[in-house]
Protein backbone atom coordinates (compact mmCIF):
# COMPACT_ATOMS: atom_id res chain seq x y z
CA UNK A 1 0.00 0.00 0.00
CA UNK A 2 1.47 3.14 -1.16
CA UNK A 3 0.92 5.84 1.70
CA UNK A 4 1.08 9.59 1.31
CA UNK A 5 2.69 11.61 4.29
CA UNK A 6 0.21 12.44 7.04
CA UNK A 7 1.20 13.52 10.97
CA UNK A 8 -1.21 10.55 12.29
CA UNK A 9 1.16 7.86 9.97
CA UNK A 10 0.91 5.34 13.04
CA UNK A 11 -3.35 4.85 12.86
CA UNK A 12 -3.81 4.88 9.23
CA UNK A 13 -0.69 2.51 8.99
CA UNK A 14 -2.06 0.15 11.35
CA UNK A 15 -5.20 0.68 10.09
CA UNK A 16 -3.62 -0.79 6.60
CA UNK A 17 -2.31 -3.55 7.68
CA UNK A 18 -5.47 -4.50 9.39
CA UNK A 19 -6.47 -3.91 6.71
CA UNK A 20 -5.10 -6.70 4.65
CA UNK A 21 -1.43 -5.33 3.21
CA UNK A 22 1.37 -6.84 2.61
CA UNK A 23 3.72 -4.11 2.63
CA UNK A 24 4.01 -0.67 3.28
CA UNK A 25 5.54 2.05 0.77
CA UNK A 26 6.07 5.52 1.92
CA UNK A 27 6.22 8.01 1.40
CA UNK A 28 4.78 9.82 -1.63
CA UNK A 29 5.37 13.17 -2.78
CA UNK A 30 3.67 16.02 -0.71
CA UNK A 31 1.28 18.34 -1.87
CA UNK A 32 -0.08 20.49 -3.34
CA UNK A 33 2.69 23.23 -3.79
CA UNK A 34 3.39 25.84 -5.97
CA UNK A 35 6.30 27.74 -6.80
CA UNK A 36 5.88 30.90 -9.16
CA UNK A 37 8.40 32.64 -11.78
CA UNK A 38 9.01 35.64 -10.63
CA UNK A 39 10.41 36.86 -13.84
CA UNK A 40 6.62 35.80 -15.52
CA UNK A 41 4.60 35.76 -12.30
CA UNK A 42 3.26 32.45 -14.21
CA UNK A 43 4.35 29.20 -12.28
CA UNK A 44 7.05 26.96 -12.40
CA UNK A 45 5.00 23.95 -12.62
CA UNK A 46 3.27 23.24 -16.03
CA UNK A 47 0.42 21.79 -14.81
CA UNK A 48 -3.20 23.58 -15.61
CA UNK A 49 -3.70 24.44 -12.01
CA UNK A 50 0.12 25.37 -10.96
CA UNK A 51 0.05 22.93 -8.64
CA UNK A 52 2.81 20.62 -8.01
CA UNK A 53 3.59 17.75 -5.61
CA UNK A 54 7.12 18.14 -3.48
CA UNK A 55 9.32 15.19 -4.27
CA UNK A 56 13.35 14.46 -3.43
CA UNK A 57 15.82 16.14 -1.67
CA UNK A 58 13.59 18.32 0.14
CA UNK A 59 10.72 15.46 1.47
CA UNK A 60 13.57 13.07 3.29
CA UNK A 61 13.07 14.28 6.56
CA UNK A 62 9.43 13.73 6.35
CA UNK A 63 10.05 10.47 4.74
CA UNK A 64 12.40 9.51 7.44
CA UNK A 65 9.97 10.29 9.84
CA UNK A 66 6.97 8.47 8.70
CA UNK A 67 9.14 5.60 8.07
CA UNK A 68 10.18 5.99 11.75
CA UNK A 69 6.81 6.11 12.98
CA UNK A 70 5.10 3.52 11.45
CA UNK A 71 7.98 0.98 11.98
CA UNK A 72 7.37 1.12 15.62
CA UNK A 73 3.84 -0.01 15.32
CA UNK A 74 3.60 -2.36 12.13
CA UNK A 75 4.82 -5.92 11.78
CA UNK A 76 4.60 -6.06 7.98
CA UNK A 77 7.42 -4.95 5.95
CA UNK A 78 8.38 -1.23 4.70
CA UNK A 79 9.39 0.42 1.63
CA UNK A 80 11.28 3.42 1.91
CA UNK A 81 10.92 6.40 -0.42
CA UNK A 82 11.45 10.37 -0.15
CA UNK A 83 14.49 11.97 -1.22
CA UNK A 84 17.25 9.30 -1.94
CA UNK A 85 20.04 10.56 -3.80
CA UNK A 86 23.07 8.65 -2.54
CA UNK A 87 24.17 5.87 -0.66
CA UNK A 88 24.13 7.92 2.66
CA UNK A 89 20.53 9.00 2.06
CA UNK A 90 19.64 5.09 1.48
CA UNK A 91 21.14 4.17 4.76
CA UNK A 92 18.96 6.63 6.70
CA UNK A 93 15.99 5.40 5.17
CA UNK A 94 16.72 1.69 6.32
CA UNK A 95 18.06 2.87 9.76
CA UNK A 96 14.59 4.70 10.04
CA UNK A 97 12.58 1.07 9.50
CA UNK A 98 12.21 0.56 5.78
CA UNK A 99 13.61 -2.92 4.54
CA UNK A 100 14.43 -2.00 0.66
CA UNK A 101 14.19 1.28 -0.49
CA UNK A 102 12.85 3.20 -3.80
CA UNK A 103 14.32 6.21 -5.66
CA UNK A 104 12.63 8.60 -7.99
CA UNK A 105 13.46 12.08 -8.27
CA UNK A 106 16.97 11.51 -8.23
CA UNK A 107 16.31 9.32 -11.33
CA UNK A 108 14.45 11.85 -13.04
CA UNK A 109 16.95 14.17 -12.37
CA UNK A 110 20.14 12.38 -13.59
CA UNK A 111 19.01 8.67 -15.80
CA UNK A 112 18.73 5.30 -14.27
CA UNK A 113 22.44 5.02 -13.71
CA UNK A 114 21.65 6.66 -10.13
CA UNK A 115 20.22 3.40 -9.05
CA UNK A 116 23.77 1.21 -9.66
CA UNK A 117 25.80 4.17 -8.21
CA UNK A 118 23.47 4.61 -4.93
CA UNK A 119 23.66 0.81 -4.40
CA UNK A 120 27.39 1.04 -4.63
CA UNK A 121 27.43 4.00 -2.25
CA UNK A 122 25.24 1.95 0.25
CA UNK A 123 27.90 -1.08 -0.09
CA UNK A 124 30.66 1.17 0.51
CA UNK A 125 28.87 3.05 3.65
CA UNK A 126 28.62 -0.72 5.17
CA UNK A 127 32.12 -1.63 4.86
CA UNK A 128 33.58 1.22 6.14
CA UNK A 129 31.23 1.47 9.30
CA UNK A 130 31.36 -2.36 9.65
CA UNK A 131 28.07 -3.48 8.93
CA UNK A 132 28.00 -6.76 7.40
CA UNK A 133 24.87 -6.83 5.49
CA UNK A 134 22.20 -4.30 4.90
CA UNK A 135 19.94 -6.31 7.59
CA UNK A 136 22.38 -4.74 10.16
CA UNK A 137 20.95 -1.40 10.01
CA UNK A 138 17.56 -2.25 8.91
CA UNK A 139 15.53 -0.64 11.81
CA UNK A 140 18.64 0.69 13.78
CA UNK A 141 17.23 3.73 14.90
CA UNK A 142 13.89 2.13 15.85
CA UNK A 143 16.11 0.10 18.51
CA UNK A 144 18.03 2.50 19.74
CA UNK A 145 15.41 4.98 20.30
CA UNK A 146 13.10 2.50 21.88
CA UNK A 147 14.01 3.12 25.65
CA UNK A 148 14.67 7.19 25.30
CA UNK A 149 11.49 8.44 26.91
CA UNK A 150 10.03 12.04 26.65
CA UNK A 151 10.72 14.79 29.05
CA UNK A 152 8.15 17.55 30.01
CA UNK A 153 10.57 19.24 31.83
CA UNK A 154 13.83 21.38 30.34
CA UNK A 155 17.18 20.29 30.68
CA UNK A 156 20.17 21.64 29.63
CA UNK A 157 22.58 20.35 27.42
CA UNK A 158 26.59 19.85 28.30
CA UNK A 159 29.42 20.71 26.88
CA UNK A 160 32.85 18.43 26.27
CA UNK A 161 35.46 21.00 26.50
CA UNK A 162 37.93 18.69 25.48
CA UNK A 163 36.05 17.82 21.91
CA UNK A 164 34.32 21.75 21.49
CA UNK A 165 36.31 23.70 18.63
CA UNK A 166 34.81 26.71 19.08
CA UNK A 167 33.58 26.58 15.92
CA UNK A 168 30.57 29.77 17.53
CA UNK A 169 27.50 27.51 15.63
CA UNK A 170 25.73 27.04 18.54
CA UNK A 171 26.31 30.88 19.74
CA UNK A 172 25.08 31.82 16.85
CA UNK A 173 21.98 29.44 16.40
CA UNK A 174 20.43 29.69 20.26
CA UNK A 175 17.37 31.36 20.11
CA UNK A 176 17.61 32.43 23.76
CA UNK A 177 21.44 33.43 23.36
CA UNK A 178 22.44 30.57 26.14
CA UNK A 179 25.24 29.84 25.06
CA UNK A 180 28.89 32.22 24.68
CA UNK A 181 32.20 30.80 23.60
CA UNK A 182 34.78 31.33 26.39
CA UNK A 183 38.57 31.27 25.75
CA UNK A 184 37.31 29.33 22.66
CA UNK A 185 35.14 26.72 24.37
CA UNK A 186 31.28 27.03 24.17
CA UNK A 187 29.81 27.64 27.49
CA UNK A 188 25.61 27.40 28.43
CA UNK A 189 24.16 29.84 30.72
CA UNK A 190 21.51 27.00 32.55
CA UNK A 191 19.39 29.85 33.55
CA UNK A 192 19.33 30.81 30.27
CA UNK A 193 18.57 27.54 28.28
CA UNK A 194 15.26 26.09 27.61
CA UNK A 195 16.29 23.22 26.57
CA UNK A 196 15.12 22.64 23.21
CA UNK A 197 18.32 21.35 21.80
CA UNK A 198 19.03 22.97 18.72
CA UNK A 199 22.79 23.46 19.77
CA UNK A 200 23.20 19.70 19.78
CA UNK A 201 21.91 19.35 16.48
CA UNK A 202 24.01 22.07 15.10
CA UNK A 203 27.59 21.04 16.55
CA UNK A 204 29.80 19.66 14.06
CA UNK A 205 31.54 17.46 16.45
CA UNK A 206 29.29 16.23 18.33
CA UNK A 207 30.65 18.21 21.64
CA UNK A 208 27.39 18.51 23.20
CA UNK A 209 24.51 16.59 24.07
CA UNK A 210 21.89 15.87 27.23
CA UNK A 211 23.52 14.58 30.37
CA UNK A 212 23.23 11.14 30.50
CA UNK A 213 20.08 9.93 32.60
C1 LIG B 1 6.97 12.92 -11.71
C2 LIG B 1 6.52 12.02 -10.60
C3 LIG B 1 5.45 11.16 -10.82
C4 LIG B 1 5.01 10.32 -9.80
N1 LIG B 1 3.97 9.46 -10.04
C5 LIG B 1 3.58 8.58 -9.08
C6 LIG B 1 2.53 7.65 -9.32
O1 LIG B 1 1.94 7.62 -10.39
N2 LIG B 1 2.19 6.79 -8.32
C7 LIG B 1 2.82 6.82 -7.10
O2 LIG B 1 2.49 6.02 -6.22
N3 LIG B 1 3.81 7.69 -6.84
C8 LIG B 1 4.21 8.58 -7.81
N4 LIG B 1 5.22 9.47 -7.55
C9 LIG B 1 5.82 9.51 -6.19
C10 LIG B 1 7.12 8.70 -6.13
O3 LIG B 1 6.86 7.33 -6.40
C11 LIG B 1 7.74 8.81 -4.72
O4 LIG B 1 6.87 8.24 -3.77
C12 LIG B 1 8.03 10.24 -4.30
O5 LIG B 1 8.37 11.06 -5.40
C13 LIG B 1 9.15 10.30 -3.26
O6 LIG B 1 10.34 9.70 -3.75
P1 LIG B 1 11.53 10.51 -4.46
O7 LIG B 1 11.90 11.65 -3.57
O8 LIG B 1 12.61 9.49 -4.66
O9 LIG B 1 10.95 11.00 -5.76
C14 LIG B 1 5.66 10.34 -8.55
C15 LIG B 1 6.73 11.22 -8.35
C16 LIG B 1 7.16 12.06 -9.35
C17 LIG B 1 8.31 13.00 -9.08
S1 LIG C 1 19.35 23.64 24.38
FE1 LIG C 1 18.42 25.33 23.17
S2 LIG C 1 18.25 27.02 24.63
FE2 LIG C 1 19.68 25.56 25.54
S3 LIG C 1 21.70 26.25 24.92
FE3 LIG C 1 21.05 24.73 23.39
S4 LIG C 1 20.07 25.95 21.75
FE4 LIG C 1 20.22 27.27 23.58
S1 LIG D 1 29.00 24.04 17.90
FE1 LIG D 1 30.14 22.46 19.01
S2 LIG D 1 32.28 22.78 18.39
FE2 LIG D 1 31.16 24.63 17.77
S3 LIG D 1 31.45 26.03 19.54
FE3 LIG D 1 29.53 24.94 19.88
S4 LIG D 1 30.10 23.14 21.16
FE4 LIG D 1 31.98 23.98 20.28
Amino acid sequence: MKMSPHPNIQEIALAVEAAGADALVMINSFGPCMGIDVETGLPHMGSQTGYGWLSGRAIKALAVRCIFDAARVVKIPIFGVGGVASGRDAAELLMAGASAVQICTEAILKGPSVYGKIAGELNDFLDSHGYAAVRDIIGLTVRKMRDRSVRTFAVPPVVDPARCIGCGNCVRSCPYQAIRLQEKVAVIDSVECFGCGLCISRCPVQAIGFPKA
